[in-house]
C-alpha cells in the first residue's frame, strides 16, 4: 500500500471517528441532559416565561409566541437573531463570533439561535418585536412569473389583518416533507399592496435543492395551509423627498412592488428610476405591472437591463450589467438615495457603483437575500 493510500485511510478514519463522536454528543445532549424547567425573565420582568430547557433560545421564544428575526431559520448564517442576554447562557460560541462586534459582545448581545436554554436567563427583547404574530393562513393562488419565480398569494385567517410597511418581510414555514424532517422558516419580502391587509403576496425564486423553495414549487397547493410570521425588517422608504434609484434582480422585485403600490396610493411623486437586472428576456418579470406604475406614478421610470440577451430576444432595451446601465444614467448621485434588493453579489457590486458616483453610504438601503 502506498504512503498516499495510507494517508487517505488515516484521514478518512479520523473524519469518521470525529463524525461518530459529534453524533454521540448531539444524542447525549438531547436525551441525557435534562435541564428541567427554566425561567426566562424578559425586559426586567415585563414577561416571565417558564419553559422547558434544552432547545435554542430562538425556538424556545418562538414556542412562547415571541418571534425574533431569523431569516436563515436558525442555521447561524444570517446573524439577524441578536438579543441581549444579561444572565444565563454559555460564553460566546465560535459560531456567534462572526456576527458580533466587540461592542456587542461587551453588551452581552448573543446570536440566540446558537445558544440553548440550560438555566434561568435574563434577556432583553426590543419592544417592537412583541407585536409580531404567527398566522395560520391559506394559499389563495400560485402564479408563474417566469420559469423560476412564482407569485404566491396567501390569505390571512378569517378576521385577522397584517399591517406591512412596504419593504418589510415575513418568515414562511416550510413544513415537514420528504426532504425536510423539521419545519423550517425562511424570509420573503412582501410584494403586496400595503392597503390589502388580509393577503400577503410573495415572489419566490426556486433555489435548486433549497428546502423551502422546493416545498413551494413542488408541494404547496392552492387552497392548502400556510404558516407565516411577521412583519420584520426596517428596509423602507425614507421620509425625505430625495430622488431615488431602485436596483433589483430576480425575486428582489418583491419589495418594490409593495413600495410602488404605496407611492401610487399616497400620490408620492419623488423621482425614481428602477433598474431591474436579468440575464435574458425569459428572466424578466412584472413588465405589465411596471408599465401600469409608470402610467400611475409621476416621475417613475422602469429600466429593465439584460446582461446576456438571447439573439432570439430581439431586445431593444438596455444591455449589460444593471450596475453598468445605472452608471450610464447618472454622473453624480451625491444628493440621491438608493434602495437595493437581491443577491449579496448584486448588492455589493451596486454599493461600489453607487458610492463611485458620489452616493453617501448612509443613503443606501438594502435587503440582501442571503
Ligand atoms: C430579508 C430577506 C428577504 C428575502 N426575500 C426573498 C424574496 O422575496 N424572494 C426570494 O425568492 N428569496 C428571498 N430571500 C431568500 C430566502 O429567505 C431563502 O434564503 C431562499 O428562498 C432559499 O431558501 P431554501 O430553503 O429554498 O434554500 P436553503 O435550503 O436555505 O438553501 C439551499 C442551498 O442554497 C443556498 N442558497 C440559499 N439561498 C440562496 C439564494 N437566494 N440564491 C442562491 N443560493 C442560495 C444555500 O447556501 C444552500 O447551500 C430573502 C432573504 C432575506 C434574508
Ligand atoms: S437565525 Fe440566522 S443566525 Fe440565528
Amino acid at each position: 500500500m502506498s504512503n498516499l493510500q495510507l494517508f487517505a485511510i488515516g484521514v478518512g478514519s479520523l473524519c469518521l471517528i470525529c463524525g461518530i463522536l459529534a453524533v454521540l454528543l448531539v444524542i447525549a445532549d438531547r436525551y441525557l441532559n435534562d435541564y428541567g424547567e427554566c425561567k426566562i425573565s424578559v425586559n426586567d420582568g415585563e414577561k416571565e416565561l417558564n419553559v422547558k430547557g434544552g432547545s435554542s433560545v430562538l425556538t424556545t421564544l418562538k414556542d412562547e409566541g415571541l418571534f425574533i428575526p431569523s431569516a436563515c431559520g436558525g442555521r447561524g448564517s444570517c446573524g439577524m437573531c441578536k438579543l441581549q442576554v444579561d444572565a444565563g447562557g454559555p460564553p460566546v460560541l465560535p459560531t456567534e463570533e462572526p456576527h458580533l462586534s466587540k461592542e456587542e459582545m461587551a453588551d452581552n448581545v448573543r446570536i440566540c439561535c446558537q445558544i440553548k436554554v440550560r438555566e434561568d436567563m435574563e434577556i432583553r427583547v426590543p419592544e417592537e418585536l412583541f407585536s409580531i404574530k404567527e398566522y395560520e393562513g391559506s394559499v389563495e393562488s400560485i402564479t408563474d412569473l417566469n420559469h423560476d419565480i412564482k407569485l404566491v398569494r396567501f390569505a390571512l385567517p378569517e378576521g385577522e389583518e397584517l399591517n406591512i410597511i412596504p419593504g418589510q418581510y415575513v418568515q414562511l414555514q416550510a413544513p415537514k416533507y420528504k426532504k425536510n424532517p423539521e419545519p423550517v422558516y425562511r424570509a420573503y419580502s412582501v410584494a403586496s399592496d400595503p392597503l390589502d391587509k388580509t393577503h400577503v403576496d410573495l415572489c419566490i425564486r426556486l433555489v435548486p435543492n433549497g428546502i423551502c423553495t422546493t416545498y413551494v414549487f413542488e408541494h404547496m397547493k392552492e387552497g392548502g395551509p400556510a404558516v407565516f410570521n411577521g412583519p420584520y425588517g426596517d428596509f423602507k422608504l425614507s421620509e425625505t423627498d430625495k430622488e431615488m434609484v431602485f436596483i433589483a434582480g430576480g425575486s428582489g422585485m418583491a419589495p418594490f412592488l409593495s413600495m410602488l403600490a404605496h407611492m401610487k396610493n399616497e400620490g408620492i411623486d419623488r423621482k425614481v428610476t428602477y433598474f431591474f437586472g436579468a440575464r435574458a428576456k425569459r428572466d424578466l418579470i412584472c413588465l405589465d405591472e411596471m408599465k401600469a406604475f409608470e402610467e400611475a406614478i409621476p416621475n417613475f421610470t422602469f429600466v429593465p437591463c439584460l446582461s446576456e440577451a438571447d439573439p432570439d430576444d430581439n431586445w431593444q432595451g438596455e444591455t449589460g450589467l444593471v450596475t453598468t446601465v445605472m452608471e450610464k444614467f447618472f454622473d453624480d448621485l451625491s444628493d440621491k438615495e438608493a434602495y437595493l434588493c437581491g443577491s449579496p453579489g448584486m448588492i455589493d457590486a451596486s454599493v461600489v457603483a453607487l458610492t463611485g458616483r458620489g452616493m453617501k453610504e448612509e443613503n443606501i438601503f438594502y435587503d440582501k437575500f442571503a
